[in-house]
C-alpha cells in the first residue's frame, strides 16, 4: 500500500466518524467532565470507537493514540494520532467548529494527516511530499507580508486553568498589532485555516499530539512554516507551537521572545480606560 492509499482510507474514516459526531450533534449529548475544564461526550467515545476499528481492520500492524484513551502498539513503525472530536467545547455547546483529526507518523514523522468538519463538510488532507488539498482541491498559505496585515489564532489548553495565563499577554500584544486574534476552540482548524490561508499564524501552548499530528503537515504542505515559539524544530507534544504563512514567521518570533522577555506584561488597566 503506498502513502496515497493512507491518505484515501483517513479521509473515507473520518467522514464516517463525522457523520456520527453530527449526529450526536443533532441532540446536544450530556456534557462529562475528564477534569475540571475538560469535556467529553457520548460522541467523542463513538468517534473513536469507530476509527480505531476501522484503522485496525485496515491496517492491524499499525500502532494508534487517540485522545479518549486509546493506547495501541505505540512502538510499531506507523502509528496514527487520532483526535475523535477536536473542538468538544464547540461540539457540547451546539457551537458549529469542531472536527475529527487523523495523523499518521512512520518512525515519529508526519506523513499523512486529514482533517473533517462535518458541519462545513470540508476535508483537508495532506500527505507528505504532495501537497494539501481542501475537497481535493489544492491550497497554499497567504501571502501576506508582515504581522500589520495578519489575521492570527490561538488557543488555551482545555485540561489547564491557571490563575492566569501566560498566553493572556501573547493574546493581549498580538491582537493590538495585527488585524486581530481568534480564539474559536479547535485547534486542528486553526492550522487548517493557515494551510488554506484564511489565517496568516497560529500558536497554542500545551497542545496535544492528537490535535497538532495532522494539521501541522497540512500548513507545511500548504507552503507555511512550522516550529517551536524560540524558532527551533517542533516536536509532536512539544510544550509550545506557531505556525505561520513563513512570511510573517520571524516576526512573530521576535514579538514572542519580547513577550517571553517580559516586555509586554503590563499590569490591567484601571476601570473605565476599557478602550
Ligand atoms: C482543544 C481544542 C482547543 C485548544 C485546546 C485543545 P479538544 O481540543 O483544540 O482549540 O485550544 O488546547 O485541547 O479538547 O476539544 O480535543
Ligand atoms: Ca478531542
Amino acid at each position: 500500500m503506498n502513502k496515497s492509499d493512507y491518505v484515501s482510507v483517513a479521509a473515507e474514516i473520518v467522514k464516517e466518524a463525522g457523520a456520527v459526531v453530527e449526529h450526536y450533534y443533532e441532540r446536544r449529548p450530556e456534557i462529562e467532565y475528564k477534569g475540571k475544564s475538560d469535556l467529553v461526550t457520548v460522541a467523542d467515545r463513538a468517534s473513536e470507537k469507530l476509527v480505531v476499528e476501522k484503522l485496525r481492520a485496515r491496517f492491524p500492524n499499525h500502532g494508534i493514540i487517540g485522545e479518549e484513551g486509546s493506547n495501541l502498539d505505540i512502538d510499531a513503525d506507523y502509528c496514527w494520532y487520532i483526535d475523535p472530536i477536536d473542538g468538544t467545547t464547540n461540539f457540547a455547546h451546539g457551537y458549529p467548529l469542531f472536527n475529527v483529526s487523523l495523523g499518521l507518523a512512520y518512525k515519529g514523522e508526519i506523513v499523512a494527516g486529514v482533517v473533517y468538519d462535518p458541519i462545513h463538510k470540508e476535508c483537508f488532507t495532506a500527505e507528505k511530499g504532495s501537497g494539501a488539498y481542501l475537497n481535493n482541491r489544492k491550497i497554499q498559505v497567504s501571502s501576506t507580508p508582515g504581522i500589520e496585515q495578519g489575521l492570527f489564532a490561538t488557543g488555551f489548553p482545555s485540561a489547564r486553568r491557571p490563575e492566569i495565563s501566560l498566553n493572556l499577554y501573547f493574546f493581549h500584544q498580538v491582537s493590538m498589532l495585527t488585524h486581530g486574534t481568534r480564539r474559536a476552540g479547535s485547534a486542528a482548524l486553526d492550522l487548517c485555516f493557515v494551510a488554506c490561508g484564511r489565517l496568516d499564524g497560529f500558536w497554542e501552548f500545551g497542545l496535544n499530539s492528537w490535535d497538532a499530528a495532522a494539521g501541522i503537515l497540512m500548513v507545511t504542505e500548504a507552503g507555511g512554516t512550522v516550529s517551536d515559539m524560540h524558532g527551533s524544530p517542533y516536536q509532536l507534544g512539544g510544550v509550545d507551537l506557531v505556525v505561520t504563512n513563513g512570511s510573517v514567521h520571524g516576526e512573530l518570533l521576535e514579538l514572542f521572545a519580547e513577550l517571553f522577555q517580559g516586555k509586554y506584561r503590563v499590569p490591567l488597566p484601571v476601570a473605565g480606560a476599557w478602550e
